[in-house]
């Protein structure tokens, strides 16, 4: 299978880093774009040396300047994991001004299974905008993974957490 994981700046890109090695593990194929963000929380080199693949943090790069296109039609399965409420936000709108939101909108008329793990402060992501974009992206036929309670990074507690790796994966698998 293969997977194209994009990844927003969230405290969960290390945890969410996980997933890509248990993809590869089980003999699937992983491209992760991501944002300028997503690189204060976790290292090119982890997600390069994770996948074994070029990883997208721009849409104009030299030599792969139609990649949003390429990687999109490459995908299996599109998961947007950690979702940040910027990048939902941004979605829902139709903005595509980074490699990761470019490609989402380039890749949502292919009709692949396209997966939104969120992970957030409970405030923002009780924040009206961030509910309304997800449920108009829902609506457009993107499946929610939804946050969990708990303890959140920021010393709080509520809805926001990321889900744990190991049910993100199964979650995957039931789109197949
Ligand atoms: C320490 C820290 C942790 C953050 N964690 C999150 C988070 O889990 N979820 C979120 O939506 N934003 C989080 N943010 C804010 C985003 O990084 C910020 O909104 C950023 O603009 C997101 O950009 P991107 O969506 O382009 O990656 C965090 C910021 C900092 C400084």
């Amino acid at each position: 299978m293969n997977r194209l994981l994009l990844m927003t700046g969230s405290i969960a890109c290390a945890k969410a880093s996980g997933l890509i090695s248990e993809w590869v593990k089980q003999g699937d194929q992983v491209k992760v774009v991501c944002t300028p963000g997503t690189l204060n929380f976790v290292g090119l080199a982890t997600l390069e040396g994770l996948s074994g693949q070029t990883v997208m943090t721009q849409v104009y790069e030299a030599g792969a300047m139609m990649d949003h296109i390429h990687v999109s039609r490459w995908a299996d399965q599109i998961v947007l994991c950690p979702a940040t409420a910027n990048a939902i936000n941004k979605l829902a709108a139709g903005i595509a001004d980074d490699a990761v939101s470019t490609v989402w909108v380039a890749a949502h008329s292919l009709g692949k299974p396209m997966v939104l793990v969120p992970a957030m402060n409970a405030m923002m992501w009780q924040y009206p905008a961030t509910q309304a974009a997800v449920q108009k992206l829902q609506t457009w036929g993107v499946k929610m993974m939804p946050p969990v309670a708990g303890d959140l990074a920021c010393g709080e507690q509520g809805e926001g957490r990321l889900p744990e790796v190991a049910d993100i994966i199964q979650f995957m698998e039931t789109l197949q």
